[in-house]
């Protein structure tokens, strides 16, 4: 079992090139199925969760092959319609295949999604997108049954934001019969992602990114291949690292445009940033302002993803600073952990108080992906070393934590254990 351990007090510096965004090739992977030939994702971060559904695509009858970091999806034999919870229950993001399988098939199953560590993660409105299309839907204890003999475009109000929905129903209209209205859509960058793609295969989607998306279902699409996007939570990863070292680095390939809340309260802090011919070139030397309150919200907000990671940079940072999380219910628990490094950190529901200290390094464990790359941020800015467990957690979402971190001078590295 793997351990990374950090020696802390580095100020980072130097250049770094982001890898490729999860949360933009997953639903990706799941559009490939739209067609039955071959769809091409360049520059696919190798990440456990790209891993995970491309096993899935696989037991639905598709072959997959790699060519670096390029991703090739041939799905033209890909007529499975039964995602097993062995599968949807370690990446609930599974629950998005439903709608494309069912486009191809006429019926799906999928055993149910577990929760997580973060939240409940409910399906609700996933299984409400799916009614709206005019799919019958067997709820049973541990799976979902869905059939439809064609689906039919509709228009769908969303009552929250959510951006696993908006993807469900972007998939389900895109080669329906007639025309889809979504209205109070989520507005991430990977909805974006998402419509380029499919736009580029044939179909017909205008709005991405807005509230209102309209879609005119397709007969039949094409395959192309796509750039995978630099991952603007990773981006944002790196730069609270930097920020919570007060280092200086250069990010050479992050995605203007996607991250301007998260540089509003990195400026806030007194940090300095600027964009320099496609790069970002971040100075933390600066930062010394407490947050007196942030909220995470749904895209443009303040991410939940980067939640964790500014948590950890705030536990340096002099002051009293606020943080509300209204996205999910549980995203608070590195706390205790941080508090073991001598963090101040009060817990009130869904708010978190932080009064910024020195950070000693100690033994952590990490129990889900952005908590654990938060543990690693505040190892770097801690006096000593640190053990961070729980690393096949942090894999989920980062290709090479210890890689990347080292190229920006920090001294981490990842010890299998079991081989010592
Ligand atoms: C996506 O999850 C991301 N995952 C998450 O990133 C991200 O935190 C989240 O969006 C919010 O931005 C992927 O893209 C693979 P939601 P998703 O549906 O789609 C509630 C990471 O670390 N909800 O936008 O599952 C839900 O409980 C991950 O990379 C329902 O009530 O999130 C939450 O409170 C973590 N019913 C809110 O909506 C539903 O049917 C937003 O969730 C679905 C969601």
């Amino acid at each position: 079992m793997d351990e990374i351990h950090v020696i802390g007090g580095n100020c980072l510096h130097g250049n770094i090139t982001v890898q490729g965004s999860k949360n933009t090739v997953l639903p990706l992977m799941a559009g490939a199925l739209l067609y039955r030939g071959i769809n091409v994702l360049k520059a696919c971060p190798r990440i456990t969760d790209v891993f995970y559904m491309e096993e899935i695509l696989r037991a639905l009858g598709a072959e997959t092959w790699w060519e670096d970091h390029d991703l090739y999806l041939d799905c033209t034999h890909a007529d499975g319609s039964h995602v097993p919870e062995i599968y949807s229950g370690r990446m609930r993001s599974s629950i998005i295949l439903l709608g494309p399988i069912l486009a191809r098939n006429q019926q799906a199953e999928i055993g149910y999604p577990g929760g997580c560590v973060i939240g409940k993660r409910p399906v609700d409105l996933h299984l409400y997108v799916l009614r709206r299309f005019g799919a019958e839907i067997k709820e049973e204890e541990k799976k979902i049954t869905v059939s439809c003999k064609k689906l039919c475009g509709t228009e769908i109000v969303f009552s929250k934001r959510s951006v696993g929905a908006t993807e469900q129903a972007i998939l389900c209209a895109t080669l329906s019969k007639g025309t889809t209205t979504l209205r109070n859509c989520a507005r991430e960058p990977e909805i974006v992602w998402l419509c380029r793609f499919l736009n580029a295969m044939g179909a017909k989607i205008e709005g991405a990114g807005e509230d209102c998306i309209c879609i005119e279902g397709t007969e039949k699409l094409c395959g192309t291949k796509m750039q995978i996007p630099a991952d603007r939570i990773v981006t944002g990863t790196y730069l609270c690292a930097a920020a919570a070292t007060r280092g200086h680095i250069v990010i050479e390939n992050a995605p203007e445009g996607e991250l301007d809340t998260f540089l509003q309260v990195y400026r806030k802090m007194g940090g300095q940033y600027e964009w320099k011919s496609g790069k970002l070139i971040a100075n933390g030397a600066g930062i010394q302002f407490s947050v007196p309150f942030l909220e995470t919200e749904a895209y443009p907000g303040f991410p939940t993803d980067l939640q964790s990671p500014l948590l950890a940079v705030l536990t340096t940072v002099p002051g009293i600073s606020r943080i509300r999380e209204n996205i999910f219910e549980n995203r608070f628990k590195i706390c205790s952990e941080l508090t073991k490094m001598g963090a101040h950190i009060e817990v009130r529901g869904s708010e978190v108080k932080i009064c910024g200290s020195r950070l000693k390094g100690c033994r952590l464990r990490a129990e889900e992906l952005r908590g654990g790359a938060a543990l690693v941020i505040a190892a770097l800015a801690a006096d000593g070393e640190s053990v961070i467990e729980g690393v096949p957690f942090i894999r989920r979402g980062y290709e090479d934590i210890c890689r990347d971190l080292r190229y920006l001078q920090a001294e981490i590295y990842m010890e299998d254990i079991l081989s010592v």
